[in-house]
């Protein structure tokens, strides 16, 4: 049977979910739900089917991801629970709102899996947190799941218990990053480097670092590190600069405070 899936949200995250599923090449009946129906046009020339109203998504589609904002989540799931069965999925991307939580704003009517992405996703290189830990979601679902999402990006799972601490790492990551790289490009320029090119260096720069660290998983962060820093070079003057300053220790607490925001959030 061709899997269907459907996103009732179609904003940023929604709609990059949507878009790289109309993309994946995969045999895959997309539906979209979105209160600005006129969103939807870019996703409908791509394959996705605009369904007009929230209560008709649980009869079109399988697998219902839901990526409105977290304080419109009880609403919508309010509007269709009467609609879900146990046919359905419900995949909540809402940032803070536990399985439980969802189950039973969801009348409890079918199984609930969270997930939690990051932004790189819009191009196709997140990294999607899963917890699939209601016992009522079958195996062969949480093997539907990963493989569709698989085409968006890098998906691991996750326990519920460590989804703030995933959020605080990874879905917070991509701020700090920026972050770090407009540092970077400020810097390039304060050295007379146009900005719009210093930008590109410093986006391939991160980019090449990634691939490297992910393409040799067993060489040590500082042997990689340790290779660029030639004996009385410049990379060391540098690195040495960075350790006066404790830029890792840095950027972990700013993790740990992520964390323990999320942490009183979770109230
Ligand atoms: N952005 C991130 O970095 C990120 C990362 C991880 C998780 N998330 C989670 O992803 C979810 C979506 O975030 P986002 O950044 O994609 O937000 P967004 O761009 O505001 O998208 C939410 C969409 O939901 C639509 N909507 C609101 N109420 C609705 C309703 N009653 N029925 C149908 N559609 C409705 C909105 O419609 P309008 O266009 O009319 O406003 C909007 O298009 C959030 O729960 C967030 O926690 C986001």
């Amino acid at each position: 049977m061709t899997l269907s899936i459907g996103c009732i949200g179609c904003g940023n995250m929604g709609g990059a979910i949507l878009g790289g599923l109309a993309q994946s090449g995969k045999d895959i009946k997309l539906y979209g739900h979105t209160r600005t129906m006129s969103r939807l046009d870019a996703l409908e020339a791509k394959g996705v089917v605009k369904v007009a109203s929230a209560e008709d998504m649980p009869s079109r589609c399988r697998y219902l991801v839901l990526a409105v904002k977290p304080y419109q989540a009880k609403d919508v799931l309010a509007q269709i629970r009467d609609k879900l069965s146990a046919g359905n999925v419900l995949v909540s991307i809402c940032a803070g709102l536990g399985i439980a939580t969802l189950k039973e704003a969801s009348g409890g009517r079918c199984p609930v899996v969270r997930c939690m992405p990051n932004t790189p996703a819009v191009v196709g290189e997140g990294v999607f947190a899963f917890s699939f830990e209601d016992p009522s979601l079958a195996p062969e679902q949480r093997g539907e799941i990963l493989s569709a999402f698989a085409t968006l990006g890098h998906c691991v799972e996750v326990p519920e218990a460590r989804f703030t601490a995933f959020t605080s790492l990874i879905g917070a990551g991509p701020a700090y990053l920026f972050d770090l790289m407009e540092g970077m490009v400020q810097a390039g320029v304060a050295l007379g480097f146009q900005h719009r090119d210093c930008r590109a260096m410093v986006a391939q720069l991160f980019a090449g670092c990634g691939r490297m660290a992910l393409q040799r998983p067993d060489v040590h962060l500082m042997q990689l590190r340790d290779d660029v820093c030639s004996p009385a070079g410049t990379t060391i003057a540098g690195v040495n600069r960075m350790d006066a300053d404790g830029l890792a220790g840095k950027l972990a607490q700013a993790v740990f405070a992520a964390n323990d925001r999320g942490r009183e959030m979770e109230g």
